[in-house]
């Protein structure tokens, strides 16, 4: 089938972008969009034109490298799909696809449909961790986790830290994004040594990021291609207040 791509194009953040109309035809249906992407850029590179810039890597939905908004939604119109895995037979044949790279402040652009998701590493630098002691692998039996305990911890670690929630939030806020890193460490007993100062030092962070407040809107949770819930932003409040209360009265 054919398809129109409008693509942002945009050599760097210091120069102004662009979308460009692009038709690619032959496009087959079980190809997944960074593929129709990747034959778009074949016939650009044999034009002696610049190929589109984006990120991937797995392309197999998990390593959270790809995304992009495709008609202003993250990821495009399937729920739990990151764009890697998103197969073409989703549209019509003929439509046209606005293709843009995540809009949020504490994203800039590096090129096209990449940007620099850096600020997300900080986060996590910042507490996303647990102590280990060296020397030889535990007992994996010698502190008992209940399957509703590691289920509930599971479905947090899910987060492939694509960016999606932070590009479909209208405050650009990375809530879901750290409450999924705090809930899936503070969910688990080997987690609750540093539970307290990961909530702090994670959501302090998090505000020094340019990110956006959270105001309970739930644009991020609908985007997720991992369909990470809304109880992860209870978690990280809970945790921030109460890791904050307790330093309170320690000092
Ligand atoms: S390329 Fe890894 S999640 Fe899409």
């Amino acid at each position: 089938m054919k398809l129109t791509l409008k693509i942002w194009r945009q050599k760097n953040r210091n120069e102004k972008g662009a979308f460009v109309r692009y038709t690619v035809d032959d496009v087959d249906p079980e190809m997944s969009m960074l593929e129709c992407l990747d034959v778009l850029n074949e016939t650009l590179i044999e034009r002696g034109e610049e190929p589109v810039a984006f990120d991937h890597d797995c392309r197999e939905g998990i390593c959270g490298s790809c995304g992009f908004m495709i008609n202003g939604v993250a990821h495009g119109p399937e729920r739990a799909t990151t764009v890697c895995q998103l197969a073409m037979r989703h549209f019509k044949p003929g439509q046209e696809l606005v293709i843009e790279p995540w809009r949020a402040r504490a994203f800039p652009l590096v090129k096209d449909l990449v940007v620099d998701r850096s600020s997300f590493d900080h986060v996590i630098e910042a507490g996303g961790y647990i102590s280990v002691s060296t020397g030889q692998a535990p007992d994996g039996n010698a502190i008992l986790v209940g399957k509703d305990v590691a289920d509930r911890s599971m479905d947090a670690a899910a987060c492939i830290g694509c960016g999606a929630c932070v590009a479909a939030c209208p405050n650009g806020s990375a809530a879901l994004f750290t409450g999924a890193k705090i809930a899936h460490l503070g969910i688990l007993p080997q987690g609750q040594p540093e539970r307290d100062d990961r909530g702090r030092s994670m959501v302090v962070q998090m505000n020094n990021e340019n990110f956006g407040s959270c105001t309970n809107i739930g644009e991020c949770t609908a985007a997720c291609p991992k369909e990470i819930r809304l109880e992860v932003i209870a978690m990280m409040n809970h945790d921030y207040l109460s890791g904050s209360w307790r330093k309170r009265n320690d000092s």
